[in-house]
C-alpha cells in the first residue's frame, strides 16, 4: 500500500513537470480547450512566486514524503500496520477537544467510509475460540451502543475486533433523549449517557445488514474452509461475527412485541441477537429483568425466533443483556429463567446508575444516566462472578464494564466470562487500545500457563 501510495505521488509529480514543460496555462487545462487550437494566454506575471525559503521548505516536505514513502515500502506488513495503529493516537487529544456526541459521530462516519486501520496481523492462536459454533478469532468485542445504526460494521471489524455488537435498534426510528446526553469524567476514565436509544429503526438498519449480508456470507464459508487447526485457534479473523442488539420503543406498550419485530425483521442477518433491557435510559425497560416478566418475554421472543425458516446453521443464539445494579434476589430469578429457557448467552452487564466512590467528587457525576468506563469494572465483575456461579458456568457470559486493558479482560474471564466487550476505554483510546489489549491478555494468558481461554473460564470462581 505505500508503495502504491509513493508512486501515485511521484507520477502526480511527473504529470504535474510535463504540464509546466508543455507550458499548458491553468485556464486550458480547466476548460479542457486544446493548446492546439487556442494558444495558450501568456502567465501572468501577477501569479505569486514561492520565496527561497518557500522552496526549501517545500523541498524539504516533498523529500520527507518521498523518503518515508520510499522506507515504508520496505517495511513489512506488519510493522506498517504497527504503525498505522499507533498514527491513530495522535487524534486522539482532537476528538478529546470536541463535543462528544460530535466526536462519537465523527468515528462512526469515519469508519463507515474506512478511514481507520485495518489489522492485517493474525490474532495471537491462544486467544482463538469457539461459541455457539461460531468461531471467534479473539474474544473482544465492541459492545452495542457505539455504532446503534450498523453504519460501520466492516469498518469496526476490520480494526481487529473479534465481534462487534450494533444497536440497541428499535421498531419504529426514535431520536432519543435531548442533548447533551453524553458526559465525559475523563479524569476516571468514563461516561455518563442518557441516550435513551436514539435509533433509525429496524427497517434502516436491515437494508444495511441486508447490503452487506451476502458478502459477509461469501467471507464465512471461505474462511470456514481454510485448516482445522486456524478454525479453533485463532489465525487470521475470517468477516468476524456480528451482533444484533435490540430495545424498545420508548413509547410502546407491549415491549414483547417491539422485539419479536426486531427478531423477525433482523435476526437473518444477526450472528448472535441480544434483547437489552438493562439501559437505564428507557423508563420501565429494567423491570423486564423480574423473574415473571423475563420469563414471558424470552418465550415470546424465543417462540418468534424458532417459527422462522432456518438453514443448516439453525437460528441465531438469544442472549439477555442485564444491568448491573441487581439484588442477589434479582441475579437468582435471572439465573433461574435462562437455566430453565436454555437462554444462549447472558451480557453482564449495562451501564450502571449508581455512583461508585471513585466518582462521587466529579461535579459531572451528578448528570442523570447510566454510568460506565473505569468506575464500574469492579461492579460488573462481582455480577459477573455471581451469575456464572449461580449458572455453574453451563449459559456462555459476556463480560462487559470498565475494560480498559488486557489484564481487565483477563481478570472478566477469570470471574467467568466466556468472551468480553468494551466500549469507554475505545471511545477514549481509539484503535490503537484493541490490538494492545489483544497482545496483553494473549501475554496473561500464557504468563498463567494457559494453553487457551477456555481453561481460564472461570478461574477464580472455582
Ligand atoms: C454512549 C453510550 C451508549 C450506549 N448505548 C447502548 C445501547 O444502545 N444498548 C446497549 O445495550 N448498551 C449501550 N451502552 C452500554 C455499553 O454497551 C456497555 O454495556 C457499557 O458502556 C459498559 O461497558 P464499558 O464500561 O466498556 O463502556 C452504551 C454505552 C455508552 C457509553
Amino acid at each position: 500500500m505505500a508503495t502504491r501510495i509513493a508512486l501515485k505521488f511521484l507520477r502526480d509529480c511527473s504529470v504535474y513537470r510535463k504540464i509546466k514543460s508543455n507550458n499548458i496555462s491553468r485556464h486550458s487545462f480547466c476548460t479542457g480547450a486544446s493548446t492546439a487550437a487556442t494558444p495558450p494566454p501568456p502567465i501572468s506575471k501577477k501569479v505569486p512566486q514561492f520565496s527561497k525559503t518557500g522552496r526549501l521548505f517545500t523541498g524539504a516536505v516533498l523529500s520527507l514524503l518521498i523518503g518515508g514513502g520510499a522506507y515504508a515500502s520496505t517495511v513489512d506488513e506488519a510493522t506498517f500496520c504497527d504503525w498505522l495503529f499507533s498514527a491513530t493516537k495522535l487524534v486522539n487529544p482532537f476528538f478529546a477537544f470536541l463535543d462528544p456526541e460530535i466526536a462519537h459521530r465523527l468515528a462512526v462516519s469515519a469508519a463507515a467510509r474506512g478511514w481507520v486501520p485495518i489489522e492485517k496481523r493474525p490474532d495471537p492462536q491462544i486467544l482463538g475460540l469457539q461459541v455457539w459454533g461460531r468461531r471467534f478469532s479473539n474474544p473482544i468485542g465492541l459492545s452495542a451502543g457505539f455504532d446503534k445504526n450498523a453504519e460501520a460494521v466492516e469498518g469496526l471489524l476490520g480494526l481487529g475486533f473479534g465481534f462487534v455488537e450494533v444497536g440497541s435498534v428499535t421498531p419504529v426510528p426514535q431520536e432519543g433523549n435531548p442533548k447533551p446526553r453524553i458526559f465525559r469524567l475523563p479524569k476516571e476514565g468514563a461516561i455518563i449517557n442518557r441516550c435513551g436509544f436514539n435509533s433509525e429503526g429496524i427497517v434502516a438498519v436491515a437494508k444495511r445488514l441486508g447490503a452487506q449480508h451476502g458478502k459477509r456470507k461469501m467471507e464465512t464459508s471461505s474462511s470456514s474452509s481454510s485448516t482445522e487447526d486456524e478454525n479453533v485457534h485463532g489465525g487470521k479473523a475470517g468477516p468476524g461475527i456480528l451482533g444484533v442488539n435490540l430495545g424498545k420503543n420508548k413509547t410502546s406498550e407491549d415491549a414483547a412485541a417491539d422485539y419479536v419485530q426486531g427478531v423477525h425483521t433482523l435476526s437473518q442477518y444477526a450472528d448472535y441477537l441480544v434483547i437489552n433491557i438493562s439501559s437505564p435510559n428507557t423508563p420501565g425497560l429494567r423491570q423486564l429483568q423480574g423473574r415473571k416478566q423475563l420469563k414471558d418475554l424470552v418465550k415470546k421472543i424465543q417462540a418468534a425466533r424458532d417459527e422462522m425458516q432456518w438453514g443448516e446453521e439453525g437460528p441465531p443464539p438469544l442472549l439477555v443483556k442485564i444491568a448491573p445494579d441487581l439484588s442477589k434476589q434479582d441475579l437468582e430469578d435471572i439465573a433461574a429463567v435462562a437455566q430453565a429457557l436454555r437462554v444462549d448467552g447472558l451480557i453482564i452487564s449495562n451501564t450502571t446508575i449508581q455512583r461508585p466512590d471513585s466518582v462521587s467528587k466529579d461535579p459531572t457525576a451528578e448528570e442523570t444516566g447510566g454510568l460506565s468506563g473505569k468506575p464500574l469494572f469492579d461492579l460488573s465483575t462481582n455480577i459477573l462472578k455471581d451469575m456464572y456461579n449461580l449458572t455453574k458456568g453451563r449459559i456462555p457470559l459476556i463480560g462487559c464494564g470498565g475494560i480498559s486493558s488486557g489484564e481487565d479482560a483477563y481478570k472478566k474471564i477469570r470471574a467467568g466470562a466466556t468472551l468480553v466487550q468494551l466500549y469507554t476505554a475505545f471511545a477514549y483510546g481509539g484503535p490503537a487500545l484493541i490490538p494492545q489489549i489483544k497482545a496483553e491478555l494473549a501475554e496473561c494468558l500464557e504468563r498463567d500457563g494457559y494453553k487457551s481461554i477456555y481453561e481460564a473460564v472461570g478461574a477464580d470462581c472455582r
